[in-house]
């Protein structure tokens, strides 16, 4: 017999059905709930509700599990690679070496953006933001590939703007830099890999023979591992609701860009950085700081620590220290500021006020410190996160469309004025 939850209004009983996951989540299906009861729920952020069913990933927030499509975030960080995670996230299975092969060529094969996105790059000063750049290369995809904003496209068209998207987002990413820097814009080199590849664009010179280091490679491809899905987190939500009105790709992923550019979101790993030099040029008291956390009239938040949705620890923040602490050591990086981050996650971990309150460091906390140690400039952590998430977001955007779900259209509970007759403005 179906499982049901049985709501009582005004002393009428509404049977509701149980829904279960396949890691024993349960859930109640509110689905007609307006049209049997006259009533809705009402869930701000929409921390108690599950916008859809989805088999991509799974986390546990009390246990700190993460895992794509079954494998856990520590096998997939230590024996993967980034473009063989986007693969298992965006089909389903991890591939065989065949498919790996061709899902990296046909990626290779589009690289190149076409040369009138540069007009759109030259329109934008230096000064401007690169997520804000990110996102409007992104979206301009739709100007040159019009097919991909028709909503019936086959499953080749499909699979041709998913690679797209991949091939085309480290290019967009490291011209928004150069942009950034005033700096001309280097061309693809299909000769290396995914990350040495967009390290080479961000980095190299002209006249200058650049050499990726293979240190700051892998250390990035484990970074972006790391941020590739995350369930039904903002920006990933966002992607799922534009993609709902059947709105293109690629629009709909550069709304997600938008979405995660938020300090609350993505941005968060840049106001870490921007948090512990505050604290540095301060004097680097830790304690003055820690303190002022504590003290809600002080206005300061420790970015960083804590999560919505873990409540012990970040699965992702522990791989991503380990990885800070090699990274650093083999490019004999001395950072006063990760010497600042250090103390703090050291009183943080400890401190009963921040245990009390579930604030430990979070994946952002170190993100920052790594990006910064690759060399990474703090206005394109943001966009870092961005080239990670990327395969979540089309995973997700593409489950929507293949379970065809409805336009997402949530309701409200309306608190403003009643009827009332209009009055001209000369009677007011
Ligand atoms: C993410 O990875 O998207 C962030 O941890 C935020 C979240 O999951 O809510």
């Amino acid at each position: 017999m179906a499982k049901t939850a049985d709501l009582i209004i005004d002393g009428k009983t509404y049977k509701l059905p149980i829904v279960e996951g396949t890691e024993n989540e349960v859930a109640v299906d509110i689905s007609n709930l307006l049209e049997e009861a006259g009533v809705i729920t009402l869930d701000f952020g929409y921390k108690n509700t599950g916008a859809t069913k989805s088999a991509i990933t799974f986390l546990d927030g009390d246990k700190g599990i993460l895992r794509h499509r079954g494998y856990s975030i520590e096998d997939l960080a230590a024996k993967s690679s980034f473009l063989e995670v986007a693969y298992l996230l965006i089909f389903g299975e991890l591939p065989m070496q065949d498919q790996l092969d061709k899902f990296s060529d046909d990626i290779k094969r589009h690289t190149m953006v076409h040369e009138d996105i540069k007009k759109i790059l030259d329109g934008f000063p230096s000064s401007s933001h690169p997520m804000g750049v990110l996102a409007s290369m992104f979206c301009a995809q739709t100007a040159f590939y019009p097919e991909s904003l028709d909503p019936n496209r086959s499953a080749e068209g499909v699979y041709l703007s998913i690679v797209r998207s991949l091939a085309k987002m480290p290019t967009f990413a490291a011209w928004a830099y150069k942009n950034a820097m005033g700096h001309p814009v280097n061309y693809p080199d299909n000769s290396l890999n995914y990350t040495a590849r967009f390290l080479k664009m961000l980095y190299a010179l002209p006249a200058e023979q650049y050499e990726v280091d293979p240190v700051v490679a892998d250390a990035l491809d484990k970074l972006l591992i790391l941020h590739a899905d995350h369930e039904q987190n903002c920006s990933t939500s966002t992607v799922r609701i534009v993609g709902s009105s059947k709105a293109s790709i690629y629009s709909s992923i550069s709304a997600g860009i938008n979405a995660l550019w938020g300090p609350l979101h993505g941005g968060a790993n840049q106001e870490v950085i921007l948090m512990l030099e505050a604290i540095r040029k301060d004097g680097g008291d830790t304690e003055k700081w820690i303190n002022k956390a504590k003290d809600k009239n002080s206005g300061f938040r420790l970015m960083g620590f804590g999560h919505r949705v873990y409540k012990n620890f970040d699965p992702r923040a522990k791989i991503i220290k380990k990885t800070a602490d090699d990274v650093l050591n083999k490019l004999g990086v001395n950072d006063p500021v990760l010497d600042i981050a250090l103390k703090l996650e050291e009183v943080a971990l400890r401190d009963p006020y921040f245990i009390e309150r579930k604030l430990y460091p979070n994946v952002d906390f170190y993100s920052g410190i790594i990006y910064r140690a690759l060399g990474i400039p703090v206005d394109m952590f943001t966009v870092m996160f961005a080239m990670g998430r990327l395969p979540g977001w089309i995973a997700q955007w593409k489950e929507l469309r293949e379970n065809k779900e409805p336009i997402g259209r949530p309701r409200q509970i309306y608190t403003g004025q009643n009827l009332r007759e209009y009055v001209p403005i000369e009677k007011r």
